[in-house]
C-alpha cells in the first residue's frame, strides 16, 4: 500500500483539519517516489548502513579557571546517549534537532572524527560487517558545515587538484572524465571555468561553493556520503535545490545522511528517513509518514499550514529559559523517546539491522576509491595547487615582493648615504643598517605567514582527515612554494639598500650580505608556520614570534650588549638564536678590510681611536673572522631544522585537531 501521508485528520473540537503540507510540489514528491523506483532498478549490489548503540561522553570541568574550587572538580557529560537506526542505499536521511542537540557529533562519530577527548561506544555496520575505527574515514565521505575553498582556482582545477590526490594511479584523461563526470552531476559545468572566489573579491555563488565541497567528496566514489548542515547560510530556495540534488545522488545507490537546520516544509517527502535529536538522544527516527502518524499518536499535531520540521523539533526540544520549563519539555521529550522507542518504527529498524548482520551473503564493505600514492607526488600535486593560487593572487605577489623593498626604502631614505669617516658616523650608521636588516626581516616573513597560511591549515586540516594527503605535506609545500618568493623580495631589498647607501663595494660581499640576510626573513616565516601547527590563534603565534625575534635579537646581536659582558646563561643561550650568526657574518662582511678616516678640526679624546673595520671585529667579535665558514653553516642549519620541527609540529597537529 502506498503509504504517503494524506492528512485527513478530525480534531478534538471537531473542525475538519485540512491537509497541512498541500504546498508540497509534486515534482519533489516525485523525487522520493523515483527513489523507491529506480533503486529496484540500479544494478549495482545495495549497500546499508547500521548505526548501533552509539554513546559519547566527555568529561568537563565543572567551572571556570578563575573559579578554583569548582574548576578542580569534573564532570561526565553525555553528548549522545545510545543512537541506533538503520539506512540503506538509495536513501537520504534528514537529522533534526535544535542547536546543541548533538546532530555534528553525531556525524563525528560516525565519520571517526571524534577527537580522544571522550569516551565514544558503539558500533557501525556496513553491509552488516562491523567496521573497525580506523576504517570509518576509508568509508565514509564528510562534507563539513564550511567550505575550505582556495580562492583562485576555478572550479575544474579545484576538483582536479583533488582527483590528482585522491586518484593518483590513474591516468590524466581518467581524471578528467572523473571530474567531469562529478561536474555534471552536480550541476557544476556552466561554472567549471568560473573562480571559486573569497572573501575581497567575487566568485561562484554560495550554493555553487556547498556544491565543488559535495563534488570533491564525490570524486572517490563514496557510497555513503555525511553533510553537516550543507544548507546553512544559503537562501531558501537554493537551500532546496541542494537538498533536491543530495536526494538525486541518494537515488544513484548512495546513503546520504545530511543535518539541517529548518527546512521548508516542501522538503519534508524528499527526505526518505527524518531524525530528530534532541539532548543527545535519537528522540524519532523514521519515514516522513510515519513521523505524522507517530506524533499524532502521541497527542502532538502539526497544525494546519505549519512547517511539521518545525513543529516536531518544538515538540521534541528542551527548553532551559527556566527551570519550570524545562522540567516539562525534559519530559515531554522523555515521554515521546520512550513512546518512540515501544513503537512498532524503532522494532522494525532493530530487525532490519538483525537482518543485516544475519545476511549470509553479505556484500562487501564498500570503502571509497584510494590509491595510495608516494609521499613525493602528494607533495608535488599540492606544491602545483598552492603555487598556482598563490600566482592568481596579484596582492599577495605584490605584497610578497614589495615589503621588503619598501622597507629598504625607509632605511636608505633614512641613511641617505654610509660615510667612511668615524664623527660621520661610519661605524654607529653601518651597525645601524646590519641591526634593521637582521632585526627587520623576520617581521616580513611572519606578516606573510599570518595572512596567508591559515586559510591553507584550515583545508589540510579537513583534506588530511578525508584521508588525501598529511598536515605536515601541506607544511612543506607551503615553504617551497613561497622559497622563490623569499629569495627575490630578499634579494629586490638588498641589491637596493646595498648599492644605494653604499656598503663595501664588493660583489662577493654583496651576495654574502643577500644570502644572510634571506635566513632571517625565510626564518621568520618557518617559525610562524610551525607555531600555527600547534597554536590555533594566528594573534597568539604573532606575538610570540614577534617576542622570540625581540629576545633574539637583544641576545644574539651583541649590538644592545655586548656579548663578552653579558651573564654566562644568555652567552649559552646566544648560540641558540639565528641573530648571532647573522650579525657576526655581516659584521664581518661588511667591517673586515674597511679603513676610516677622522676629519675632525678640534680632535677630542679617543674620538678617532677607531680606524679600522677589523678593530670592531675584534673588540666585539673576536674570532668572527676565522668562523665566517662556521656561522654560514650554522645559520643556515636553522633552516632545515625548523622543517624538521615544522614537521613534529603538524604531527601533533594531527591528534589535536580532528578537523
Ligand atoms: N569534545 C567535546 N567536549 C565537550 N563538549 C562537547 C564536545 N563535543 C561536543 N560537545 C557539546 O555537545 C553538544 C552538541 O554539540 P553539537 O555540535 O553536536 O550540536 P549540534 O546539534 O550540531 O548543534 P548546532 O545545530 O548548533 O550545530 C554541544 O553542547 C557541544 O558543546
Ligand atoms: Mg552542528
Amino acid at each position: 500500500m502506498n503509504k504517503f501521508y494524506s492528512m485527513q485528520v478530525e480534531p478534538e473540537n471537531g473542525t475538519k483539519v485540512r491537509e497541512s503540507f498541500k504546498f508540497v510540489l509534486e515534482e519533489k514528491r516525485d523525487v522520493w517516489q523515483n527513489n523507491r523506483e529506480e533503486r529496484s532498478e540500479q544494478s549495482e549490489p545495495s549497500c546499508c548502513l547500521s548505526v548501533s548503540n552509539i554513546s559519547y561522553t566527555v568529561s568537563e570541568r565543572v567551572g571556570p579557571w578563575w573559579d578554583l574550587p569548582s574548576y578542580r572538580k569534573r564532570w561526565t557529560r553525555q553528548i549522545l546517549s545510545d543512537v541506533s537506526f538503520h539506512v540503506d542505499s538509495g536513501q537520504i536521511m534528514g537529522i533534526l534537532g535544535n542547536s546543541g542537540s548533538g546532530k555534528t557529533t553525531l556525524l563525528d562519530a560516525i565519520s571517526g572524527r571524534i577527537r580522544n577527548s571522550g569516551t565514544l561506544l558503539g558500533e557501525i555496520f556496513v553491509n552488516g560487517m562491523k567496521l573497525k575505527r580506523e576504517e570509518y574515514q576509508d568509508c565514509f565521505s564528510y562534507v563539513l558545515q564550511s567550505d575550505n575553498l582556495l580562492s583562485y582556482l576555478t572550479v575544474e582545477e579545484t576538483l582536479t587538484y583533488t582527483a590528482q590526490l585522491a586518484l593518483r594511479k590513474h591516468s590524466a584523461k581518467t581524471i578528467k572524465k572523473k571530474v567531469s563526470q562529478v561536474m555534471a552531476e552536480l550541476s557544476l559545468g556552466h561554472v567549471a571555468h568560473s573562480v571559486i572566489g573569497g572573501r575581497v573579491f567575487p566568485g561562484i555563488s554560495g550554493g555553487e561553493r556547498r556544491r565543488v565541497s559535495i563534488a570533491s567528496q564525490l570524486l572517490q566514489d563514496p557510497r555513503v556520503v555525511l553533510l553537516d548542515e550543507p544548507t546553512t547560510g544559503l537562501d531558501s530556495m537554493t537551500a532546496n535545490q541542494i537538498v533536491v540534488l543530495l536526494a538525486e545522488l541518494a537515488r544513484r545507490n548512495r546513503i546520504v545522511i545530511v543535518t539541517i537546520h529548518q527546512p521548508r516544509s516542501e522538503l519534508f517527502r524528499v527526505f526518505s528517513r527524518i531524525a530528530i535529536m534532541s539532548r543527545g538522544e535519537l528522540v524519532f527516527c523514521g519515514q516522513p509518514e510515519e513521523m505524522v502518524d507517530f506524533f499524532s499518536q502521541c497527542g502532538y499535531e502539526c497544525p494546519e499550514y505549519c512547517n511539521p520540521f518545525d513543529i516536531y523539533v518544538d515538540f521534541t526540544s528542551v527548553d532551559t529559559r527556566s527551570s519550570e520549563r524545562e522540567a516539562a519539555t525534559f519530559s515531554r521529550m522523555q515521554e515521546i523517546t520512550s513512546a518512540y522507542q515501544k513503537s512498532s518504527i524503532y522494532q522494525s529498524m532493530l530487525e532490519k539491522v538483525q537482518q543485516s548482520l544475519q545476511r549470509a551473503d553479505k556484500p562487501a564493505i564498500p570503502f571509497k576509491s584510494k590509491e595510495s600514492p608516494s609521499g613525493a607526488t602528494k607533495l608535488e600535486v599540492l606544491l602545483r595547487r598552492t603555487a598556482r593560487n598563490l600566482s592568481r593572487d596579484r596582492m599577495g605577489v605584490l605584497m610578497r615582493l614589495s615589503q621588503n623593498l619598501i622597507y629598504g626604502l625607509f632605511v636608505a631614505f633614512f641613511v641617505m648615504h654610509l660615510d667612511n669617516d668615524v664623527t660621520k658616523g661610519a661605524v654607529q650608521d653601518r651597525i645601524g643598517i646590519i641591526y634593521q636588516s637582521i632585526g627587520a626581516s623576520p617581521y616580513t616573513g611572519m606578516l606573510n605567514a599570518v595572512a596567508l597560511f591559515p586559510a591553507l591549515r584550515a583545508i589540510s586540516d579537513q583534506e588530511s582527515q578525508d584521508g588525501l594527503y598529511s598536515k605536515w605535506q601541506m607544511f612543506l609545500a607551503y615553504i617551497f612554494h613561497i622559497l622563490p618568493f623569499s629569495i627575490l623580495s630578499v634579494f629586490i631589498f638588498t641589491s637596493f639598500l646595498y648599492w644605494t647607501v653604499g656598503m663595501h663595494p664588493d660583489s662577493l660581499r654583496f651576495l654574502c650580505f643577500s644570502a644572510v640576510v634571506l635566513v632571517p626573513h625565510i626564518t621568520g616565516e618557518l617559525l610562524t608556520v610551525v607555531l600555527l601547527g600547534v597554536v590555533q590563534d594566528p594573534n597568539m603565534v604573532n606575538t610570540g614570534v614577534a617576542l622570540l625575534n625581540i629576545a633574539g635579537i637583544m641576545v644574539g646581536s651583541g649590538f644592545l650588549r655586548s656579548t663578552q659582558q653579558m651573564p654566562v646563561v644568555f652567552q649559552w643561550l646566544s648560540y641558540l638564536t639565528f641573530q648571532k650568526y647573522s650579525c657576526e657574518l655581516l659584521i664581518v662582511t661588511e667591517f673586515h678590510g674597511l679603513n676610516f678616516t677622522c676629519n675632525i678640526s678640534k680632535p677630542l679624546p679617543g674620538a678617532c681611536i677607531i680606524t679600522q673595520g677589523s678593530q670592531i671585529i675584534d673588540e666585539g667579535y673576536p674570532g668572527a673572522l676565522s668562523r665566517y665558514t662556521l656561522d654560514f653553516v650554522l645559520l643556515y642549519s636553522f633552516l632545515p631544522a625548523l622543517l624538521l620541527l615544522g614537521m613534529i609540529s603538524f604531527k601533533i597537529r594531527d591528534r589535536l585537531v580532528r578537523h
